[in-house]
C-alpha cells in the first residue's frame, strides 16, 4: 500500500474541473451499452470503480473504444450476449448493484464478484426486488453478499417503494425494468439522486416521473444512441470546497459540477455552517461553485437530507472539525456499509488529528475549534477516507502522512495533482 505525505501551508487558489460525476459514468456506460448505435460519452470518471463497469460491458459484446477526448460505446441487443466469465467490479457497490439489475433483464448466468471490501457489502436490497421480477439470484449467505450469480430474462414490472433510501436500488430496478413485461414503478419516500432516470430519458427510454421525482415509472422498449457531456462529480467537488473554507486565505472555484436532484446538500450544510460559497448555474442541473476561506459553525445534519449527502460526510465531518461547536450527523447508519464503516473509519480519523469525534449508530458528533496536528492515518482502502484526511492535513499544524493512499484510485487518480495546482 502506498502513502503519502500533505504538507499544511499555502493557501488553496484557483478554478479547476474535477472528474466525471461517477454515478452518472456508470449509468452512461450500460446505458450506452444497450442502445443501438454508437454513443459519444466525454468527461468519463477516469477512476477505476468506472474503468471496471466499461470492462463489463464490453465483456457483453459491446464495443468501448476509450480516446484522449471521449470513450465511444457501440451497443445494442444484437451485440450483446451472456458474459462467458464472471464480471470483476472491483471496489465497486455501484458498479455491482447496477450490473445486477441490467443482467437480470437478459436470460443470462452471469457472475458478479469484487475485492475484499465489496465482498462485505450487503446486496439483497437488490437481491429482493429482482426476485420480485422474476430473477434468480444468489450468493454468499443467501444472496446477501457477494459474489452474486443472477439468472434473469423473462421479467414482470413491478410496483416497488424503496426500504432504504438508495439510489443504487433504485437503478438496479429500473435497468431491469428496461426488460420486463410491463411498466415498472419505483417510489421512493426520502428523495435520492436521479441519474438512473435522467440518463434514460436521454437514451430514450420512457420514462414518466411525479410527485416531485418520487414516483418514477419506466416501460420496457429500445434505447438510442446518445451524446453526453459527463457533468464534474460534486462528491469530489466536495473536497475542494471544504478545503477553501478551511484554510485561510483560499479561494476555489469548481466549474461544472452536478447539482441537480439529491446530489447537492453538502452545499446547503455548508452554507449552514456560515461558509463563504456561491452557485452559479451554468445549465439546469450544473454550476460553477466558488467557495472562499470562512469562520465556520456548527450545525445538524440528519432527516431527508442525509442520502443527498452520505458521501460527503467524512470530509463535512472534517469541516466540522474546524468549526466552532459541536456538529451532529444522524440518520446515516448507512455510512456503515460504504466502501468502510464510514462511522467508524471517520471518527478514527479525525481522532488521529487531534479532534473529538465519537461514532454513534446512526452517524458522529464531531466537536470543533481547536487545531489539529499533522497525523498518520490510515485509508483503510476506503478512497473517501484518504481524501477527506488529506483535507484534513491542509490545516493541520505539521505533515500529515496518509498510508493506504492507493485506495484513491477507484475515483479521483488525479486527486495529487489537482492539489498542487491549487496550491501553487
Ligand atoms: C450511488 C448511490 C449512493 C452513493 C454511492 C453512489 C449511486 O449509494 O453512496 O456512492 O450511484 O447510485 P446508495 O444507493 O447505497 O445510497
Amino acid at each position: 500500500m502506498t502513502a503519502v505525505t500533505v504538507t499544511p501551508g499555502s493557501p488553496l487558489i484557483g478554478r479547476l474541473r474535477v472528474p466525471g460525476d461517477k454515478s452518472v459514468s456508470h449509468r452512461a456506460l450500460l446505458l450506452a451499452a444497450r442502445a443501438e448505435g454508437t454513443s459519444e460519452l466525454r468527461g468519463l470518471s477516469t477512476g477505476d470503480d468506472v474503468a471496471r463497469t466499461a470492462r463489463a460491458v464490453a465483456a457483453m459484446g459491446a464495443d468501448v473504444a476509450v480516446g484522449p477526448g471521449a470513450t465511444h460505446v457501440t451497443g445494442g441487443p444484437a451485440r450483446l450476449r451472456e458474459p462467458d466469465a464472471p464480471l470483476d467490479l472491483g471496489n465497486s457497490g455501484t458498479g455491482m448493484r447496477l450490473l445486477a439489475g441490467y443482467v437480470a433483464a437478459f436470460p443470462w448466468f452471469t457472475v458478479l464478484y469484487g475485492d475484499e471490501y465489496l465482498a462485505r457489502r450487503p446486496m439483497d436490497r437488490v437481491a429482493q426486488p429482482l426476485r420480485l421480477m422474476g430473477a434468480t439470484v444468489d450468493g454468499r449467505e443467501g444472496g446477501r453478499l457477494p459474489p452474486l450469480a443472477i439468472r434473469g430474462g423473462a421479467l414482470r414490472g413491478i410496483d416497488y417503494t424503496l426500504p432504504v433510501a438508495s439510489a443504487q436500488v433504485k437503478g438496479a430496478v429500473l435497468l431491469a425494468a428496461l426488460g420486463a413485461d410491463g411498466p415498472t414503478t419505483v417510489r421512493e419516500d426520502v428523495p435520492v439522486r436521479a441519474h438512473t432516470e435522467e440518463l434514460l430519458r436521454i437514451a430514450g427510454a420512457e420514462v414518466g416521473t411525479s410527485a416531485g421525482g418520487s414516483v418514477v415509472t419506466v416501460r420496457p422498449g429500445p434505447l438510442r444512441a446518445f451524446e453526453l457531456d459527463v457533468p464534474g462529480d460534486p462528491s469530489q467537488a466536495a473536497f475542494w470546497l471544504v478545503a477553501a473554507c478551511i484554510v485561510p486565505g483560499s479561494d476555489v472555484t469548481v466549474e461544472h459540477v452536478y447539482v441537480g436532484r439529491a446530489r447537492a446538500a453538502f452545499i446547503d450544510v455548508l452554507r449552514r455552517m456560515g461558509a463563504d460559497i456561491e452557485v452559479s448555474m451554468v445549465s439546469a442541473t450544473d454550476a460553477d461553485v466558488r467557495a472562499r476561506a470562512s469562520a465556520l459553525h456548527a450545525t445538524d445534519v440528519g432527516g431527508a437530507e442525509v442520502p443527498s449527502l452520505i458521501d460527503e460526510i467524512p470530509v463535512l465531518a472534517v469541516a466540522a472539525a474546524f468549526a466552532d461547536g459541536v456538529t451532529t450527523f444522524a440518520d446515516a447508519a448507512e455510512l456503515a456499509v460504504k466502501e468502510t464503516d464510514r462511522i467508524a473509519a471517520t471518527t478514527q480519523m479525525l481522532a488521529a488529528f487531534g479532534a473529538r469525534a465519537e461514532g454513534r449508530p446512526d452517524g458522529l458528533t464531531v466537536a470543533g475549534g481547536g487545531p489539529l496536528h499533522g497525523a498518520v492515518i490510515d485509508s483503510g482502502g476506503d478512497h473517501r477516507i484518504a481524501m477527506a484526511g488529506a483535507i484534513s492535513a491542509l490545516n493541520a499544524t505539521g505533515p500529515t502522512t496518509v498510508r493506504g493512499w492507493d485506495a484513491v484510485q477507484t475515483s479521483y487518480p488525479g486527486f495529487l495533482d489537482d492539489l498542487a495546482r491549487l496550491q501553487r
